[in-house]
């Protein structure tokens, strides 16, 4: 077995995604097997480069980990030529120049979504790769989680039938930093600053709706600002210049509708953090991060509305748990996996610039819908 490395500058790596999710959790769990299995008797060992604009941070965090590159330079780090990847988790706002100068100096890039605030230089940035001639990825999470990979194993396998309908709902109480420090980071909430739920949701249901399915021809979203007033990691009250909530309704191609709530001001009265519950003429199922149940229509019972008669006992206990039946990896390193082969091997990658694109583009037209009061064809995009 011959090991050969990959150089990867990590930027962003001092925020939560990119050391936990990416870092510690991705990265050095594949240190820990050894590095990726490439099949052909190589092993790809990553090389994380620390990147970041706070020297004392990113000392700490390579002391920690005993990883002996760190940088604060990034265009020192891209003049690199032993650097072979760029990732990017920065604050969603000054990604897109990043990118942008990574895949300049020929880096092949993976990258947090969204892409870009705007879909104009999202599609700069398929442009500048595809002319590049790099490898690129975009990180779509959502699909490598076990409720979600059952769910695609259901529809795979005909269990639906006729999908009619998807109805979402994601979401949790982000407390708003007063009395309880918000555990989400501030820009969240600042449009200037890149934020906004439809911004950092509707890319994931980009990706998610167009893979499980089909590709998505209209929105219809309500944007809204529920909680006015925040308080920032200082403690200094600021004003809350972005939505915290959007209720959306997604047409697809072949006449079926998804109805997705996002909201960042909603208690949580459900399994899981985000459910989706899919109903086909043959069954239906509710999957969230890591159950999936069914009913199928053999099992369905038969409710009949009247209020004076007692229940048919609890609907909940109605539904069948999907079995794991393999093995689900963390979802970050999972595709961490597949984006370093696709860089060593030239293995498809699905999730690339133009699929960021893409959830770029609907958080975009939802955005525009929830302006203009009214639903929005989603054209297809020319690349
Ligand atoms: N895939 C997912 O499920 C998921 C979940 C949450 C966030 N995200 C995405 O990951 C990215 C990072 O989110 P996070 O929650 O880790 O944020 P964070 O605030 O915790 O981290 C942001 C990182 O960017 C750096 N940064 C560089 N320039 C900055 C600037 N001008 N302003 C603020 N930070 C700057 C910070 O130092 C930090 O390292 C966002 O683009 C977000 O949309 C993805």
């Amino acid at each position: 077995m011959t090991r050969s490395t990959v150089r990867i500058a990590v930027n962003g790596v001092t925020g939560r995604m990119g050391y936990h999710q990416h870092l510690v959790r991705s990265l050095l769990e594949l240190r820990k097997e050894g590095g990726v299995d490439l099949g052909d008797g190589r092993r790809l060992w990553p090389e994380p480069v620390l990147v970041g604009r706070r020297e004392p941070a990113l000392r700490s965090i390579a002391e920690r980990h005993e990883l002996p590159y760190w940088a604060t330079d990034l265009d020192a780090v891209l003049a690199d030529d032993t650097v072979d990847v760029y990732f990017d988790a920065q604050a969603t706002a000054v990604r897109a120049e990043a990118l942008g100068r990574a895949i300049a100096a020929g880096k092949h890039v993976y990258t947090e979504k969204p892409t870009a605030t705007g879909l104009d230089s999202a599609l700069e940035l398929v442009r500048l790769a595809r002319s590049g001639g790099i490898r690129h990825g975009v990180v779509q999470d959502k699909l490598f989680l076990p409720g979600l990979r059952k769910l695609k194993r259901l529809i795979d396998a005909g269990f639906f039938g006729q999908i009619l309908s998807v109805r979402g709902e994601f979401g949790y109480w982000v407390f708003e930093g007063d009395w309880q420090p918000a555990q989400r980071p501030s820009w969240n909430y600042r449009g200037e600053d890149g934020g906004g739920i439809t911004v950092d949701m509707f890319p994931h249901w980009s990706y998610l709706l167009e893979s499980l399915f089909g590709r998505v021809t209209s929105v219809m979203a309500h944007a809204a600002t529920h909680v006015p007033r925040r308080w920032d990691e200082r403690g200094t009250p600021y004003a809350a210049t972005a939505d915290d909530a959007v209720y959306a309704v997604f047409e697809f191609d072949g006449g079926a509708v998804a109805q997705i709530n996002s909201s960042w001001a909603v208690r949580v009265n459900r399994d899981e953090l985000v459910e989706f519950q899919v109903d086909g003429v043959h069954g239906s199922a509710v999957a969230g991060l890591r159950h999936c149940r069914i009913q199928h229509r053999t099992a369905t019972p038969r409710p009949v509305w009247n209020p004076d008669l007692p229940g048919i006992g609890n609907f909940r206990d109605q539904w069948q748990e999907v079995p794991d039946n393999q093995p689900f990896e963390h979802a970050f390193k999972a595709q961490w996996e597949l984006f370093l082969r696709h860089v060593a091997l030239g293995e498809p990658y699905q999730g690339d610039l133009a699929a960021g694109a893409r959830g770029v583009q609907l958080a975009e037209l939802g955005l525009r819908s929830s302006a203009e009061g009214r639903r929005i064809a989603v054209p297809e995009l020319t690349l």
